[in-house]
């Protein structure tokens, strides 16, 4: 299938995204990650404001349209099925979408802004793997893995605030236009992650 996962930052997008690659085989197409770990990739040659993605990332800003449409077109070209997570972020990258393929499902992750500050300020990942925990929600058991936990750079409290402050003016608009397609399905992403993965799973498997 070709899944849309879209969601607040902190939402659980990269969480879902995980069981969903691995219940139904298709590629985990994730901007944030391609970008994170692009951090320092020269785009000057583009008509934007800074030299590198990581201006952007670490003030909580978008990466110009320009360089993730980019990384988007290439991924989509490499995959059968999958999940796309973190893009559309606005309106212009949603059009740009439309050209580049069609989705069966756009899921979208519902969660309130408290619970959205509280799980970014407490996320943890492992360098190693990639995998992602929580201090309080989904620590890890083995303690050698703890030990190694990081936090990202964007995950301060003040990053936080102006990523939610970017949702909503310019992705909650994207929300909008795929309700308006008629393909948007909405999932109470404020359950336990278990409970959560159980609807987004039936929503697929229904949609598909
Ligand atoms: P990106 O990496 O996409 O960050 P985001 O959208 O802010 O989303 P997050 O990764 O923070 O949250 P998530 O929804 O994946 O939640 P997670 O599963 O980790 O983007 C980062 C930056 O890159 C942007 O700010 C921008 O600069 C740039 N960028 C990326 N895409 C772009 C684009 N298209 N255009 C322009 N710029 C772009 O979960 C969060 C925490 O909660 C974890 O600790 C987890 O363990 C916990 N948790 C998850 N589910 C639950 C649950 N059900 N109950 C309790 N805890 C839970
Ligand atoms: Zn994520």
């Amino acid at each position: 299938p070709r899944i849309l996962i879209l969601g607040a930052p902190g939402a659980g997008k990269g969480t879902q995204s995980a069981k969903i690659t691995e219940e139904f085989d298709v590629n985990h197409i994730t901007t944030g990650d391609a970008l994170r770990a692009n951090k320092d990739m020269d785009i000057s040659d583009m008509d934007t404001e800074y030299d590198t993605p990581r201006e952007y990332m670490d003030q909580g800003e978008l990466v110009p349209d320009e360089v993730v449409n980019a990384i988007v077109d290439e991924a989509l070209n490499q995959a059968d099925g999958f999940v796309l997570d973190g893009y559309p972020r606005n309106l212009e990258q949603a059009k740009e979408l439309e050209d580049m393929t069609d989705l069966d499902v756009a899921l979208y992750l519902d969660v309130s802004e408290e619970e959205l500050i509280h799980r970014l300020t407490g996320r943890r990942m492992d360098p190693e793997t990639g995998d992602i925990y929580h201090v309080e929600y989904n620590p890890p058991e083995d303690p050698e893995v703890e030990e190694r936990l990081e936090q990202r750079d964007d995950d301060t409290e003040e990053t936080v605030k102006e990523r939610l402050r970017v949702f909503r003016e310019n992705t909650e608009p994207v929300i909008e236009y795929y309700e308006d397609e008629g393909v948007l399905e909405r999932v109470e992403g404020e359950q336990a992650p278990d409970e959560v993965w159980e609807d987004v799973k039936t929503t697929i498997e229904d949609a598909a």
